[in-house]
């Protein structure tokens, strides 16, 4: 009951503006944390993402931290997709044409593992005029090879067993997706996820592990609730969207309703966020703005705010397909520069991570 009330608390804390409790963190021992490069869905650049030679491949290049996306099966399993659909990576509607939803989209949470499992995974693609269309036409051919989808403790068996091999020690980036899908459907993610960090030794904040969720309740719900109820204490990421995207609903009478985030972007959001994280995971555009140009770089106060109340940065995605690199950079590696140089972030989510390590390095 006290854990509750205290949920409860601190949810109604976010709704309003309140004084700090917060000791602030000064901005000096920020700097001195050392930048990282998460490999975003594994080396998702030049393999299927979220495929197990991905995350090889994205080890092999020197990533500090490997991303793993996580949603569940019918069987209470947890699989690293990056979508609760199957659709998008998968040959699911062949082989079960029936098993759609009235949305038309084939849910992993509507089939075992074992069903799961005896999917073709390929890069991914989208459904135009009737046909198949890569979502990357420059990346890795789509049905090319033999890529199939795994469980979270797989891949952190991978993760573990390369640690051991090479004597490195790289981190996991968990994201439990869509919790409050998961949970209309009768699930609690993030305690499986957590039963399975804790299987492998991740349960304290020095632990290479950073949980990182777009659900704000649910990271409240993990620091508040659950993280002391399974005697555990892991960096916790509050992950940033724009209210349209959809990414978080919440239920009122039973209708889904956005999730708005609004609050986030409001002068006290940072120091709101460093009550329940450790970290935050803004869009890039949340950052610099898409309307700068290479002479003026519009910068927004968020990392300065963020590191303000001793929080780490992370943005996602940085891509260097085509169109993908912002008018105010000259190229890939000018817009790592601008991120990790001029606006200060500790670490960028990419799916180059060969790029961005080699940027470090030089
Ligand atoms: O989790 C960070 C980044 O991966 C967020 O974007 O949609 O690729 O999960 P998404
Ligand atoms: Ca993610």
């Amino acid at each position: 009951m006290k854990k509750i009330i205290g949920l409860l608390v601190m949810l109604a804390f976010v709704g309003c503006s309140t004084t700090s409790v917060v000791k602030e963190k000064k901005v000096e021992d920020m700097k001195s944390v050392k930048k990282i490069v998460v490999a975003h869905r594994g080396a998702s650049g030049y393999l299927p993402e979220h495929s197990m030679a991905a995350k090889s491949m994205a080890y092999a290049m020197g990533a500090d931290y490997i991303e793993q996306d996580v949603v569940m099966t019918k069987d209470n399993e947890l699989v690293v997709l990056h979508d609760h659909y199957l659709d998008r990576v998968t040959n699911v509607a062949k082989v079960y044409p029936d098993r759609k939803r009235e949305d038309g989209r084939y849910y992993a949470i509507d089939f075992t593992l074992k069903e799961i499992k005896s999917l073709k995974m390929t890069e991914g693609f989208n459904i135009k005029d009737g046909k198949e269309v890569a979502g990357f036409p420059e990346r890795f051919p789509i049905w090319k090879s033999d890529f199939k989808v795994h469980t979270f403790a797989e891949e952190i068996e991978l993760i573990q067993g390369l640690n051991k091999s090479t004597g490195k020690n790289i981190g996991i980036y968990p994201e439990i997706k869509a919790p409050w899908f998961h949970r209309h459907e009768g699930k609690d993610i993030s305690v499986e996820v957590l039963k399975v960090l804790k299987k492998y030794g991740y349960t304290k904040k020095s632990d290479l592990v950073y949980l990182q969720c777009f659900d704000p309740n649910e990271v409240m719900r993990l620091k508040e609730e659950l993280l002391p109820k399974y005697g555990m204490d892991v960096k916790l990421v509050q992950l940033i969207a724009e209210t349209s995207w959809n990414e978080t609903m919440i239920y009122i009478d039973g209708k889904a309703v956005p999730y708005s985030y609004d609050w986030m972007f409001e002068d006290k959001g940072m120091e709101k966020i460093s009550q329940y994280a450790d970290g935050i995971g803004p869009w890039k555009p949340m950052l610099v703005k898409e309307e700068s140009t290479r002479d003026n770089l519009i910068i927004t106060n968020m990392v300065v705010d963020a590191h303000r109340y001793g929080m780490e940065v992370h943005p996602y995605t940085f891509r260097l397909d085509e169109g993908r690199i912002p008018a105010y950079a000259t190229d890939f590696e000018d817009m790592l520069d601008i991120f990790y140089n001029k606006v200060g972030v500790d670490g960028v989510f990419t799916d180059f991570t060969d790029r961005a390590v080699n940027f470090l390095n030089r």
